[in-house]
């Protein structure tokens, strides 16, 4: 199982796009793949249910805020509980082998998310709060190594534009974080600052692991990034245009982050729904046009650098 975080602080560069059309993608090769959508905006949720299905059926018994609600994060409700199978997405993979999961989302993440973060104060001892901080961002990562999760290829989890705890968590979950990113200037000047951030983490969380080593279940985390995806790239006559050909030649020189081959390219015909009929662009395409073909080859790199069982090309 390899477990990745689809993460960026910027808003709206495709984070939610990639990680349902990738997932889905690998489900139709043949993998068994869950999406964790960890994002309280509910976006990846509703790629895949309508929102009279997700109030009737998910909204008050399945979704992450009951999980990361109460005490301590899976106190109440065990994460495999909350696994659903979207019909409508696992309807186009009939035949594949594959299979698509989903943990939905819900808006009171937010309520949840500063709920946690104070749980981190409140301890009486240094001891003591390292051991909560310790808990607390490896609430995710530990549930994940329930035997349950083991029938799992792949977990791909969509993370919120921000780097509040329930984004930490993820990050400790995961052995690889995917940054999509739009080639201008405002998105690829966070990049080091979100590698700068996950370092400190990292480094925190280690050090701590490394204090309480043989008095607990914590081993120490290394996530690495698997690379930016450069999203929403304006192609013409088969080109990169040279304004974007320019931002992503500068990330690729200059940055932290290496810098993935593929990339999506703007194609508000295929992605612009943002998948509303419950069914992600790339299983819905009939015939393999460049976007598909594009988006194909970016999931046989990704899924060849993650070196995923089955992950080859079909
Ligand atoms: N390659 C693309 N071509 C055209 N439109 C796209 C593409 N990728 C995403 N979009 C559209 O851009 C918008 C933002 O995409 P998406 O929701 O995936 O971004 P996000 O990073 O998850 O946003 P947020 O930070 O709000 O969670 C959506 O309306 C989506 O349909
Ligand atoms: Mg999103």
């Amino acid at each position: 199982m390899r477990v990745v975080a689809v993460m960026n602080y910027k808003g709206g560069v495709g984070k939610t796009t990639l990680t349902a059309n990738l997932g889905a993608v690998a489900a139709s090769r043949g993998l068994r793949v869950l999406l964790i959508d960890l994002d309280p905006q509910t976006n990846l949720t509703f790629s895949f249910y309508s929102v009279e299905d997700w109030n009737d059926r998910l909204k008050d018994t399945r979704t992450i805020r009951q999980w990361y609600g109460g005490e301590m994060p899976g106190r109440e409700i065990s994460l495999a509980e909350l696994v659903v199978t979207p019909e409508r997405a696992n309807g186009r993979i009939e035949n594949t082998g594959g299979r698509l999961d989903l943990i939905s989302s819900h808006l009171g993440l937010i309520d949840i998310d500063l709920e946690l973060a104070a749980m981190l104060g409140g301890t009486t001892t240094l001891e003591a709060s390292k051991r909560r901080f310790l808990d607390l961002h490896s609430c995710l990562r530990r549930a994940l190594m329930d035997e349950h999760f083991r029938a799992y290829d792949l977990v791909l989890i969509d993370c919120a534009p921000n780097f509040g705890l329930v984004t930490k968590t993820a990050i400790v979950a995961s052995e690889q974080i995917l940054v999509p990113a739009k080639a201008d200037y405002l998105s690829t000047l966070g990049l080091d600052y979100l590698v700068r951030n996950c370092e400190k983490l990292v480094e925190q969380f280690n050090d701590y692991v490394n204090h309480k080593r043989g008095s607990g279940d914590h081993g120490p985390i290394d996530p690495s990034f698997l690379g930016v995806v450069f999203t929403m790239v304006q192609i013409y006559s088969q080109q990169v245009t040279l304004a974007q050909h320019a931002y992503i030649e500068e990330v690729r020189l200059n940055s932290m982050v290496p810098v993935l081959e593929g990339v999506i390219r703007n194609s508000p015909k295929h992605f612009g729904d943002a998948g509303e009929s419950g069914v992600p662009a790339m299983l819905r395409a009939t015939g393999k046009d460049e976007v598909v073909k594009e988006f194909e080859q970016l999931v046989d790199e990704v899924l060849g650098a993650l070196a995923v069982p089955g992950g080859a090309k079909r």
